[in-house]
């Protein structure tokens, strides 16, 4: 009895953070809720899978973004994605980017805080 108000009071707290920061992923196995499952959508048909690698975990040339993102603001995120970065392209211009930038960090901080596995996403319904 004890134990399940405890585990209620943990869960709860998780979706209170969830709704208070609005780019908290959230994901039970594969099943991830919609904000990261259309940053994934973002991440693989804007092409950043193609220099930063299926898994976000870079390249030769190409930054890791698993281990880039656990030192990155959101703000610095966004600005390096918008304006470009030495041989990275600038989104500026990429109306989906653009507009999905959020999403696309809900993603990536996802995946680099552990909570987003590698590999196809669904949607938690
Ligand atoms: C043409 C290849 C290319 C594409 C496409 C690309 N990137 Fe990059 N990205 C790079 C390179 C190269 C760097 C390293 C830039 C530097 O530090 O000089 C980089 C750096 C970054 C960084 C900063 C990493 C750090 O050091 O903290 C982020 C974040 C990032 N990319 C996200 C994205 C996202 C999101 C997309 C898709 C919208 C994307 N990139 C598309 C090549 C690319």
């Amino acid at each position: 009895m004890q134990k399940n108000s405890i585990k209620n009071l943990a869960v709860s707290g998780l979706v209170t953070a969830a709704v208070a920061f609005g780019s908290v992923a959230q994901a039970e196995g594969n099943s991830v809720d919609k904000s990261t499952f259309n940053g994934w959508k973002l991440y693989k048909r804007q092409r950043c899978e193609t220099c930063h690698g299926p898994t976000a975990e870079g390249g030769a040339a190409f930054p890791n973004l698993v281990v880039a993102l656990q030192n990155r603001t959101k703000e610095e995120f966004t600005t390096i994605v918008l304006n470009g970065k030495g041989n990275m392209p600038a989104f500026q211009g990429n109306k989906a980017v653009v507009e999905g930038i959020d999403d696309l960090y809900t993603y990536l901080k996802g995946r680099s805080d552990g909570t987003v596995p590698a590999g196809e996403l669904t949607e938690a319904q």
